[in-house]
C-alpha cells in the first residue's frame, strides 16, 4: 500500500463510519458513499467500520460480524474507496474511541441520551421493547467518540444520523467548555483556535437523503427485506426494481411524480432525462412503469458493473488477506492520529 498523500495533515479531515450488519445498498450509495468517494479527493478521510454497535443488537453473532465487517471492507473498495489516500479503520482497534467514550459518558445527561430520537426510532423499528442492553443506548456516546478522537471537520452520513451528529457537537462543546477553559459563547467554527482539543464537527447528509426501499414504502434497509444490494447481479437488480410497487393501473393514468419508483429516477437518472420522464409519468402520457423501470435498470446496472468487477477481484483466494491487510494499515495511522487527540 502506498503510505497516505504528505501533505494529508493539510487537507481538512473527514470520518464516517458503517455498522457491519451486511453488504451495503443503493441506499447506501446515494445516501453516503458517493460523498465519500467525492471527498476523498481533496480531503482525508477516514472510513471507520463501527463493528462494536453491531454487538449492541447481535452480541451472540460474532462471527457474522466479523464475515460483515470483510463484506463492508469489499463494498468501499469496490465503489472506489482508496486505501492509498483514505484511512479504512476498525473501531475495536483503535483503544482512544474506548477510552473517550467513557469520559464523554459523564457529559451528556442519560435523559438526553434517551431521547435522542434516532435511538428511539431504533428501538420502534428492530421491535427492542425494554429489552435491549445497556450497551445499545450507549452506542449513541461510543458514536461521538469513534468521531471526535479523529477531530474531523465533516461527518457524511445519511439523514437517519444527523441525531447522533447534533449529540456529537454536544459533547465536543462541553468538553471544550469544562477542560480546555474556552468560553461557552465561542462560534461553532471558532472553538479550536479558542484552544478546545475538538472541532465542532458538522454532518453532510448525501445526495439523496432518504432512498425508499422496493415496498415502496419505508426507507431502504437490509433488515426490512427490501433493499438492493450493490453486490446484486443484473437480473437480481432488474427483477427487484420490477417489484418496486406503485399501484398504478395503466401508462395513460397520471402517475404521482413523488412516488417511490420516481424517486428512483431522480436518484438514478440523470437529470434532464430524469425531468422528462417524470413529467411524462405525472401526465399518463402513454408510460407503463414497466418502461421506466427498465430504464432505471439499465442505468443502476451501469453503475454497479465496475464495482462488480472490482468486487470480484477480493472474492478471489486470499481476498480475505489482503483486505484484512488494508484495515490493518489503515488502523495504524487511525491509532497514530486519535493518540494525538488524547495527549492534547
Ligand atoms: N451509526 C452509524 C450507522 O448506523 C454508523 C457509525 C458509527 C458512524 N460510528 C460513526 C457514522 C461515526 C458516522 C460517524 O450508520
Amino acid at each position: 500500500m502506498t503510505p497516505p498523500a504528505p501533505n494529508s495533515a493539510a487537507r481538512p479531515r473527514v470520518l464516517t463510519g458503517d455498522t457491519p450488519t451486511g453488504r451495503l445498498h443503493l441506499g447506501h450509495y446515494v445516501g453516503s458513499i458517493e460523498r465519500r468517494l467525492e471527498m476523498q479527493e481533496s480531503y482525508d478521510c477516514f472510513f471507520l467500520i463501527a463493528n462494536m454497535h453491531a454487538f449492541t443488537t447481535r452480541a451472540d453473532k460474532s462471527a457474522d460480524i466479523r464475515s460483515d465487517t470483510l463484506e463492508i471492507v469489499k463494498d468501499w473498495l469496490a465503489c472506489g474507496i482508496d486505501p492509498a489516500r483514505s484511512t479504512v479503520t476498525l473501531q475495536t482497534e483503535v483503544p482512544a474511541i474506548a477510552e473517550l467514550s467513557w469520559f464523554f459518558a459523564m457529559l451528556i445527561p442519560f435523559n438526553r441520551v434517551m431521547r435522542n430520537p434516532t435511538l428511539k426510532t431504533e428501538i420502534d423499528s428492530k421491535g427492542l421493547g425494554d429489552t435491549y442492553p445497556f450497551g445499545f443506548p450507549m452506542y449513541a456516546v461510543g458514536q461521538c467518540a469513534d468521531i471526535l478522537a479523529f477531530r474531523p471537520v465533516y461527518v457524511p452520513v445519511g439523514e437517519d444520523q444527523v441525531a447522533h451528529i447534533e449529540m456529537c457537537r454536544e459533547v465536543a462543546r462541553r468538553f471544550n467548555v469544562q477542560y480546555c477553559g474556552v468560553d461557552p459563547k465561542t462560534e461553532d467554527a471558532d472553538f479550536e483556535k479558542a484552544g478546545g482539543v475538538f472541532p465542532i464537527p458538522q454532518a453532510l447528509v448525501g445526495r439523496v437523503a432518504r432512498l425508499p426501499g422496493i415496498d415502496g414504502k419505508q426507507k431502504m434497509s437490509k433488515s426490512l427485506g427490501n433493499a438492493i444490494f450493490l453486490s446484486d447481479t443484473p437480473k437480481e437488480v432488474q427483477k427487484k426494481l420490477n417489484k418496486i410497487f406503485t399501484g398504478r393501473q395503466s401508462p395513460t393514468e397520471p402517475g404521482d411524480p413523488n412516488n417511490a419508483l420516481m424517486q428512483f429516477v431522480d436518484a438514478f437518472i440523470p437529470a434532464p432525462r430524469a425531468a422528462e420522464l417524470k413529467d411524462q409519468y405525472a401526465r399518463g402520457d402513454n408510460i407503463g412503469d414497466g418502461h421506466v423501470k427498465q430504464e432505471l435498470g439499465e442505468h443502476i446496472n451501469k453503475l454497479l458493473e465496475p464495482i462488480r468487477a472490482r468486487r470480484a477481484e477480493y472474492e478471489k483466494p486470499g481476498g480475505d488477506d489482503v483486505v484484512i491487510d488494508i484495515i490493518k494499515q489503515g488502523t495504524q495511522r487511525a491509532n497514530a492520529e486519535a493518540e494525538r487527540a488524547l495527549w492534547m
